[in-house]
């Protein structure tokens, strides 16, 4: 561990592109708050795998970024600075949220500049907090463009991860009948969240008759498997399918719905404060599937390229 002088702080962060064995523990400059936005003392912060992504530098085309960077999206903490022209937090308040989308970076440290937030609502811990805020965007972002409301019927293809087991509760929230594929393993644990579980895979629309016999309104591809021709297939057309994970999706015609980069949609940050109110019914909660330190970084990068973690991983400076 590195000593702090006040200028500095305890950051994860890569200097070259590469395995999960880049990823190093330093002290970084602090970052602090622009106009618009607050800094955080962070209490945890997310691993999604757009970090692995960016690492590896499957993203260096269209998300240029300057190294040493500091990974990580969403992070939960103690206000500490806040910017020009923000009114509605003070310094002492705890809050969730994201950094700047479009440096996709800046959460797993010591302090952290968030630009969408939300107050922390009691239901949630730190850790649970800290890996919510970005996928609670990416699920209102794709559930409003699907038109997810009382009714709906949504299929949700890879439903046990970080999007997925936070889509399911949002539509269940909504009204929506959620089905949710999984591996066998998972099927309890997203059946406690709402959806009805069934196994992704061969036969899977011969699985969703037997369980919606009506037939699914709508698909929200969370697994980027390649699986989007035979999910095409249980819509009436391609249009009601969208992707966030499938690079071929224009492909079938589908929409690949993106938060940062060229072609992305509009965020959908009111989603966080959405996801608070149901947080403090009862209705929404974030199954943490592992807590590491920032020194164990490599890990839970490791963890997430397994892609068969159940629900988030997060990160404790
Ligand atoms: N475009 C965007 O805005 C955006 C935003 C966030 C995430 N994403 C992308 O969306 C994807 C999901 O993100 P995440 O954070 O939810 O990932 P995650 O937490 O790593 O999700 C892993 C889940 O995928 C499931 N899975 C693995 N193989 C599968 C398959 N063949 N079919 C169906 N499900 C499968 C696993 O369930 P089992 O263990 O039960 O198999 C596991 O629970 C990633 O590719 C991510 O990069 C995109």
């Amino acid at each position: 561990m590195c000593p702090l002088t006040s200028a500095g702080m305890r950051a994860l962060h890569f200097s070259e592109y590469g395995p999960a064995s880049v990823l190093k523990v330093a002290e970084m400059p602090e970052p602090h708050a622009g106009p618009g936005q607050l800094r955080v003392t962070v209490r945890a912060s997310g691993v999604n795998p757009a970090d692995t992504y960016v690492r590896a530098g499957r993203f260096q085309e269209w998300i240029p970024l300057r190294l040493p960077h500091v990974p990580g999206v969403d992070a939960a903490g103690v206000v500490d600075e806040v910017g020009e022209g923000v009114t509605t937090v003070r310094v002492g308040d705890e809050v969730f949220g994201i950094t700047d989308y479009a440096q996709m970076g800046g959460a797993n440290a010591e302090y952290a500049v968030l630009a969408a937030w939300a107050p922390k609502p009691a239901a949630l811990n730190w850790e649970q907090a800290g890996g919510a805020a970005g996928n609670i965007e990416t699920a209102t972002r794709v559930l409003d463009r699907l038109d997810v409301q009382h009714g709906t019927v949504l299929l949700i293809e890879g439903a046990a991860g970080g999007v997925g087991t936070t889509a399911i509760q949002i539509a269940v929230a909504r009204g929506a009948v959620v089905i949710g594929t999984a591996s066998e393993r998972n099927h309890e644990f997203i059946a406690s969240l709402g959806a009805i579980p069934t196994t992704y895979g061969p036969g899977l629309a011969e699985r969703v008759k037997a369980l919606v016999p009506g037939g699914v309104h709508v698909v929200l591809d969370s697994a980027g498997s390649g699986s989007l021709p035979h999910l095409v297939g249980l819509v009436p057309s391609p249009e009601r399918v969208v992707s966030i994970a499938d690079a071929n999706a224009a492909t079938y015609g589908v929409h690949l719905s993106r938060g940062s980069g060229p072609g992305a949609d509009a965020p959908s940050f009111e989603g966080i404060a959405a996801a608070v109110e149901l947080a403090e019914q009862g209705r929404f909660t974030v199954p943490v599937a592992a807590v590491f330190s920032l020194d164990e970084a490599a890990a839970a990068h490791e963890l997430s390229e397994s892609r068969h973690a159940r629900g988030k991983i997060v990160l404790k400076p």
